[in-house]
């Protein structure tokens, strides 16, 4: 079974800290050991970047690799073009790249009801806490 990119963007190598009323109290690492003992039989590449330039070279890679991905673009979310292409690069070669947020995006200010990834994302799951990682990983195996 081939490897999951699971790739975080920016500010969220602050997950527990950062606006935890939002964001709730687990941490990066958390979520890495949530889904390796969750899926104990699934190869899991982790990636936390706050930088686009590195965020679209992670992407390059796992086009090469043909890697599917579990992306939560966090701001880059709102209106990163060059994120979006490259998540494209993927979803138009029958990778599949599922766009993940933790918090609901719709719910909160009107910046961040739009998504540029969405249109080329594979799915979207929004509003369930790290199980929004868990629910997407989950599809991928089954699908
Ligand atoms: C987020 C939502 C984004 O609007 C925000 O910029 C983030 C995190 C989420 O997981 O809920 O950094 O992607």
């Amino acid at each position: 079974m081939s490897k999951i990119l699971i790739l975080n963007g920016p500010n969220l190598n602050l997950l527990g800290r950062r606006e935890p009323d939002v964001y709730g109290s687990a941490t990066l690492a958390d979520l890495k050991s949530a889904l390796t003992n969750k899926f104990p039989t699934t190869e899991f590449e982790f990636f936390q970047t706050n930088s686009e330039d590195e965020a679209i070279a992670k992407l390059h890679e796992a086009f090469e690799k043909k890697l599917d991905v579990v992306l939560n673009p966090a701001a880059f979310t709102h209106y990163s073009y060059a994120l979006r292409d490259a998540c494209a690069v993927l979803t138009t070669s029958k990778l599949r790249l599922i766009e993940v947020h933790i918090s609901n995006p719709h719910t909160r200010e009107e910046f961040r009801h739009n998504s540029v990834i969405s249109g080329v994302a594979t799915g979207v799951i929004a509003g369930f806490g790290l199980s929004s990682y868990e629910l997407a990983v989950s599809w991928l195996l089954a699908n």
